[in-house]
């Protein structure tokens, strides 16, 4: 399978990249920092520096052509203030499923967040200002993705992610309480998804008892 992650040094995106290279996928990564290639091409990913906030569709088109899914992992990051939630978080992920429209590749996982839904309710009082534009951005990127009849697209929403080693264990369905989960296991449970070819999925993703591949092949 090859496969492409927007975003791909971000910390979940590069145990990504490892998972599936070590087992035998050729992975391309859309870096902006050509600083990032060398970390890149270590975890044998092949890299390409290209800046998803200034990159046209076609520059993504000419990425991803090929590919059998891509993976949105990208981010503005928790301090890059509210224009950045529009320009990456829902910018970049949309460039991202215009250029797979447009190169044929049909199937699109989206990592967005737990809590997305709140958002649809407008921004709960004493809600950071900065987390209501990201989780706004985020259901925004969801909402114009999801219903895209060329892309099969499943969208994880994790809670809040933590550098605790990978447990194996997750809870992995709609409707999930808020809670956290260590980046080694989304990017356990994104591996398995594209493994497991589980498409037209929204789940939200914390820690818990079943086994990834348990709970990935539980999807319908
Ligand atoms: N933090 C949480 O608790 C939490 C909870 C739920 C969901 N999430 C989501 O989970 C995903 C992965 O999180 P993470 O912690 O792995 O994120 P991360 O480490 O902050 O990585 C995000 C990556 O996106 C890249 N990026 C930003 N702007 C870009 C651009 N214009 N062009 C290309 N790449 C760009 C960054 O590159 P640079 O290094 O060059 O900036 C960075 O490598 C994100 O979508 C995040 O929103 C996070």
């Amino acid at each position: 399978m090859r496969v492409v992650i927007a975003g791909a040094h971000g910390q979940v995106a590069r145990r990504l990249g490892r998972l599936l290279s070590s087992r035998g996928d050729s992975v391309a990564g859309i870096v902006r920092n050509p600083d990032h290639r060398a970390d890149l091409e270590s975890d044998g990913v092949e890299p390409v520096v290209l800046d998803l906030e200034q990159a046209s569709v076609e520059d993504v088109a000419a990425v991803v052509r090929g590919a059998d899914a891509v993976v949105f992992a990208a981010g503005g990051g928790p301090s890059s203030g509210v224009e950045r939630k529009h320009t990456v978080d829902r910018g970049a992920a949309l460039l991202l499923a215009d250029a797979a429209e447009a190169a044929g590749v049909r199937r699109y996982l989206l990592v967005s967040s737990i809590g997305v839904e709140q958002a649809r309710q407008g921004t709960p009082p004493g809600m950071d200002p900065q987390f209501a534009a990201y989780l706004q951005a985020k259901l925004a990127a969801e909402d114009h993705i999801l219903p895209r009849p060329g892309l099969d697209t499943t969208i994880v929403r994790p809670g809040g992610l933590t550098d605790d080693p990978g447990t194996g264990r997750v809870t992995l369905r709609h409707g999930v309480e808020r809670g956290q989960v260590p980046r080694d296991d989304v990017a356990a449970v994104l591996a398995e998804v594209l493994a497991a070819d589980k498409w037209g999925e929204v789940v939200e993703l914390v820690s818990g008892d079943t086994p990834i591949a348990d709970a990935v092949a539980s999807l319908t």
